[in-house]
């Protein structure tokens, strides 16, 4: 497996490709990766010629400095599992800070319409300037011709697909299903943070947004939203920090269901000091 750690190798690598008429796949990560990771690169495997694979914690996405640097980094173990998927279709890009961002670690202010600002937005200050940062370089450095993201982060996948269309990426970007824990857990780099009692708590998050998307069809985004908010009011271990229904063309709260929209529920959750977040469709 190929392996790179500086931006001028690999697009001299990226160069070969291209005049070879090589497709590219690209899976952008920020390591610890899991099977939700393993799922969207075996994708990306069957509709490329070679996949890329970034392995990076991009600083300027964190508003929180504990969480940064409590994030695992885990580069070995990440490529041992790169190398279970395929050996010789996969490159990994895994860069240093100052290989990305030289001496300016800052993020760049995007502007998607108003989707920066609701959920993940509204209470994770800068995050969405972070990651569209970090994705806008890594789009001109692996130059892949189609992207693949988890819907754990619809809002991420949603602003993706925005920051593509204002800046006339040429790149195609598809969304992945959630990928889950046989107990219903979304997969996450941050469940191997988990201490034991809370892992053993998570799956209640789904469970509730599950138990909410039944109620959805009988009853208000509001009563539902009260329900929710009312079932992790009574749980020892979990903190709500917000449960939204919005609209899944513009992520705002919805006020009056209407059957011509398509809804999703989205949750974040303190399981401790870890945030975790999930959502559902609701129609
Ligand atoms: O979803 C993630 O892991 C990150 O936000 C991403 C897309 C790799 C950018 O750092």
């Amino acid at each position: 497996m190929r392996i790179f750690k500086n931006k001028t190798d690999l697009i001299a690598y990226v160069d070969t490709l291209k005049s070879d008429k090589k497709t590219i796949g690209f899976v952008p990560t920020m390591g610890a990766l899991h099977e939700g990771h393993g799922s969207l690169i075996s994708k990306g495997l069957s509709e490329n010629d070679v996949m890329a694979v970034s392995i990076f914690v991009n600083p300027t996405q964190f508003d929180n400095q504990e969480d940064l640097v409590k994030y695992p980094r885990t580069l070995d173990s990440d490529v041992e599992l790169l190398t279970t998927i395929s050996e010789e279709k996969i490159i990994v890009y895994a860069p240093t800070v100052n290989d990305i961002y030289g001496d300016n670690v800052t993020s760049t202010s995007f502007f998607y319409d108003g989707l920066e600002h609701e959920m993940e937005g509204r209470f994770r200050h800068g995050h969405f300037d972070g990651v569209g940062t970090i994705v806008k370089r890594l789009f001109e450095i692996v130059r892949p011709d189609t992207a693949y993201f988890g819907e754990k982060d619809f809002q991420q996948l949603m602003i993706i697909k925005k920051l593509v269309e204002k800046h006339n990426i040429p790149v195609n970007i598809i969304g992945c299903k959630i990928h889950r824990a046989k107990d219903g857990l979304a997969m996450s780099s941050r469940n191997t943070r988990l201490k034991p009692e809370y892992r053993e708590a998570a799956p209640f998050i789904f469970k509730t947004i599950k138990a909410a998307k039944e109620k959805f069809g009988t009853k208000s985004a509001n009563y539902v939203t009260k329900w929710v908010t009312q079932q992790f009011a009574k749980h020892d271990l979990l903190d709500l920090e917000y449960f939204i229904i919005a609209d899944i063309k513009t992520l705002k709260t919805v006020k009056r269901k209407s059957n011509k929209k398509a809804y999703r529920a989205f949750i974040a959750v303190y399981a401790d000091d870890i945030r975790l977040i999930d959502n559902i469709a609701l129609n």
